[in-house]
């Protein structure tokens, strides 16, 4: 069996959870980490064991070594610069989520993924969730008729991170890149990402910027609440929410309305960090009429113990040595960013702004 050498971008938290998942698989080898904070790359190779790995304190030096696939785990700011360069050095790339912070740069991303035929995989560990799955096929299965109405989104009560994920220079953008993008992507994946047409947004840090809420109130730059009215092509609207912090114990559930049953879905746990979809499935009812009458069921969940972050890595890892496309392709999730980009600029233009995409985005079938 090959054994595909794997490089590590970023040291940090998150990158430890990559290095976790590759340690299980057989047939993957880390022989390297860049970190750009010098000794930080050397320290995670020893914390980690990762005893055939060597340190680099650039993403360049590191692209310059002979591995076949990298981990890019860096905040959301330098994801286009690393990616773009990983794939035009032949590296097949799995990014950390959010893809980027700008459309232009995601659509620079997807089109180096696609002119050099290597993969760029976005890790969107939800997407593993058996009832995740379970819920794109009653949604893509029509059994909802026209979906024309989708809200999704969620609700931190108090969650906000601090460190790399509140610089606008690092992180750029808040609640909406750290965990926005993964309701975003239950729904458009469900609706089988449809191209948005325009976004009319509105974010504010009430929260982050006061010191009562946030020890680094004073240098909290990014959104810390947004509320966004997405209008897709196919006459269907999506509203959506998210907050990392608010005086409300949630923002509600996801549904999907459709023309013949509605679906409600919530989230799995309680507490002040519950109400995103960085994890499981609570519950899903479908309300539709039989007989004349209003009546609902329960969709039975499916129980399982995976770790859905090994998951995502194993997946790519095999793709990779399988020579499959990238499991979620950045091509798929340039709309999505296309969304983020529009939240953004309308938030700051306090206006409706239009989405314009390339015709080589290409959306998915909308369930009608
Ligand atoms: N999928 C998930 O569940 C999940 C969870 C947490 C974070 N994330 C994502 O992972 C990314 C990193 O988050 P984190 O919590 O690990 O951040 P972190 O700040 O703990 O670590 C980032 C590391 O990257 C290094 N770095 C920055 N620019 C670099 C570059 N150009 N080349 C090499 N190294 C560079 C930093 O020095 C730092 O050590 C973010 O985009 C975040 O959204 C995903």
């Amino acid at each position: 069996m090959k054994t595909i050498k794997v490089g590590i971008i970023g040291s940090g938290g998150i990158a430890a959870q990559h290095a976790a998942a590759y340690a299980k698989l057989p047939f993957v080898e880390v022989t390297a980490v860049a970190d750009v904070i010098p000794g930080r790359a050397q320290q995670f190779i020893e914390r980690q064991g990762l005893d055939s790995a060597a340190a680099y304190e650039s993403h360049e030096a590191l692209l310059q070594q002979d591995v076949d696939a990298v981990s890019i785990c860096t905040p959301n700011v330098s994801h286009h610069r690393t990616s773009v360069d990983s794939l035009l050095a032949g590296k097949q790339v799995l990014l950390e989520k959010p893809m980027s912070v700008t459309l232009a740069e995601a659509l620079e991303m997807a089109d180096a993924a696609r002119a050099t035929g290597n993969m760029l995989s976005i890790g969107f560990q939800p997407r593993y969730d058996p009832n995740m799955k379970l819920l794109q096929q009653i949604v893509q299965s029509g059994r909802l008729g026209h979906v024309y109405y989708v809200e999704t989104g969620g609700g931190r009560r108090r969650g906000m991170p601090g460190g790399t994920f509140i610089s606008k220079e690092l992180a750029g953008a808040g609640a909406m890149a750290d965990i926005g993008c993964y309701s975003l992507d239950m729904a458009l994946n469900a609706m089988g990402y449809p191209r948005p047409l325009t976004v009319s947004a509105f974010t504010t840090n009430h929260f982050g910027r006061n010191p009562i809420y946030h020890p680094e109130a004073d240098r909290f730059e990014v959104e810390d609440f947004g509320a966004a009215m997405v209008r897709f092509e196919n006459d269907v609207v999506l509203q959506f929410k998210i907050s990392w912090a608010m005086h409300m114990d949630t923002l509600g559930s996801t549904m999907f309305l459709g023309t013949d049953a509605g679906l409600k879905v919530t989230p799995y746990g309680s507490g002040p960090w519950s109400g995103v979809w960085d994890g499981k499935v609570g519950s899903m009812t479908m309300f539709h009429d039989e007989f004349g009458g209003h009546t609902s069921t329960e969709v039975p969940l499916i129980h399982h113990e995976l770790n859905l972050f090994y998951e995502k890595v194993r997946d790519f890892a095999e793709a990779v040595r399988d020579g499959r496309p990238a499991p979620i392709p950045g091509e798929q999730i340039v709309i999505q960013q296309a969304i983020i980009d529009g939240v953004l600029r309308s938030s700051q233009e306090r206006k409706e702004v239009s989405v314009e995409l390339p015709g080589n985005v290409v959306a998915l079938p909308v369930v009608s």
